[in-house]
């Protein structure tokens, strides 16, 4: 046995400690950077891509950013709750008008991106209630699970998705959370469902809510789309329904897709309570969890953001390019969708379109996943969910030969 300053490293703290999988999704992104062909199509994790591949800072983000370079005065500490304009406003876009008549009910808290939202959102759940239980859609977001099935609190499935229609599974979904018990917590994608890009339509959100009404679930919305599917109004109607009947709800927002910011991990939590008193005791707690966990957020995403809504030009801008977006994600759709069906007559390939947002469900096996990495250099995840923003449109032929005959 070897040992250091006479102590056994047999005995030391990380010995024992095996190497991790690769995160199922970040870990294709790993494999396509170590990947030399020069055919290679990533159509991993969720990013935004130009027609030359890349994913560019925004025009309205670069502008704000210009400003908060001349006038930011300090770089003191801004406090748990981050960005106070920050917080309003994305409810607000969230939300709508019913934000600012109901604002007592609520209690933002600017987080670390999306993902930091929903943790925070989970760690208020379990010191509230530590016995409730998350119900997540079947299937949901891969890292959904670990994220909050690792605050400690039970996780359950609910169905979701028919791989037959390749559409929601509406009445299974609606009597399986019929049968909830009162304060079950559940999980749902407020737009453009990751990874199924299928969302309940206009009535289907309708009976969602008022179920939760009713039963009193309490709804969990991540939100992390916005904008992406049809509009930014559009993308919100489901959960602005739930806000009106739902007494109590939370909100995670992520800026990431919609502004482009990524890598500034900006993002908002939003809870409403029944009355102003239980928000302001959640604000309390929203703070300490944050202070316990990394105490507060990350200024200059949300200053961005902040920048961005409050300038009439700026949010025109921002909004037009985020519009230019989702048009090119949809023509790609179609692309896609015009290339399989010529590649395979005898299938319907109108669910492509119909989808919404940046993902769809392939509906291939591992293995055949495995195969198109090796054999066509096309990479996607384990789950089969393609990133239609990862398409270019001189490389859909090719997806579409490489993809057509692996499709059931
Ligand atoms: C995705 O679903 O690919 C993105 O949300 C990125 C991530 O963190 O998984």
């Amino acid at each position: 046995m070897r040992a250091l300053a006479g102590i056994a490293w047999s005995r030391l703290m990380f010995e024992g400690l095996e190497k991790l999988p690769p995160d199922p999704i970040l870990g294709v992104s790993a494999a396509f950077r170590r990947d030399q062909s020069s055919v290679k199509v990533d159509l991993g994790v969720g990013v935004y891509r130009d027609a030359q591949g890349n994913t560019p800072v925004l025009a309205a983000v670069r502008a704000a950013e210009e400003v908060l370079a001349r006038t930011q005065a300090s770089k003191a500490y801004v406090g748990p709750a981050g960005n106070l304009d920050f917080n309003r406003q994305m409810t607000e876009l969230a939300l709508g008008p019913w934000a600012i008549a109901n604002n007592e009910r609520i209690a933002a808290i600017q987080t670390v991106g999306g993902c930091g939202a929903l943790r925070l959102g989970g760690e208020l759940i379990k010191a509230t209630r530590a016995d409730a239980v998350l119900h997540l859609s079947d299937p949901t977001w891969a890292n959904h699970e670990p994220l909050l099935g690792s605050t400690g609190l039970a996780t359950q499935r609910y169905p979701y998705y028919d791989p037959a229609t390749r559409g929601v599974d509406f009445e299974r979904m609606i009597g399986h959370l019929g049968r909830l018990d009162p304060g079950s917590v559940v999980l749902l994608h407020g737009c453009c469902h990751n990874p199924t890009g299928v969302d309940p339509d206009a009535s289907e959100w309708s009976a969602i809510a008022e179920l939760c009404g009713k039963r009193g679930l309490v709804p969990y919305v991540d939100l992390a789309y916005q904008g992406f599917g049809d509009d930014l109004e559009t993308d919100v109607m489901g959960l602005r329904k739930i806000a009106e009947m739902a007494p109590e709800m939370l909100l995670a927002i992520s800026c990431s897709k919609n502004f482009g910011l990524y890598r500034e991990r900006t993002g908002v939590l939003v809870a409403i309570a029944g009355n102003a008193s239980a928000a302001a005791a959640i604000a309390t707690h929203q703070a300490r969890i944050a202070r316990r966990i990394y105490s507060m957020p990350p200024d200059h995403g949300a200053a961005v953001v902040a920048a961005i809504l409050a300038d009439a030009t700026l949010s025109e801008s921002w909004r037009n390019e985020l519009t230019a977006m989702v048009v090119r994600m949809k023509l790609l759709r179609q692309k896609l969708a015009d290339g399989l069906a010529a590649r395979r007559p005898d299938r319907d390939f109108g669910w492509l379109t119909a989808q919404r947002g940046m993902f769809s469900l392939l509906g291939i096996d591992e293995e055949s996943i495995a195969r198109l990495r090796e054999e066509c250099h096309v990479y996607l995840p384990p789950d089969g969910r393609m990133n239609v923003a990862g398409l270019s449109e001189a490389g859909v032929d090719y997806v579409a030969d490489s993809v057509a005959p692996l499709i059931p």
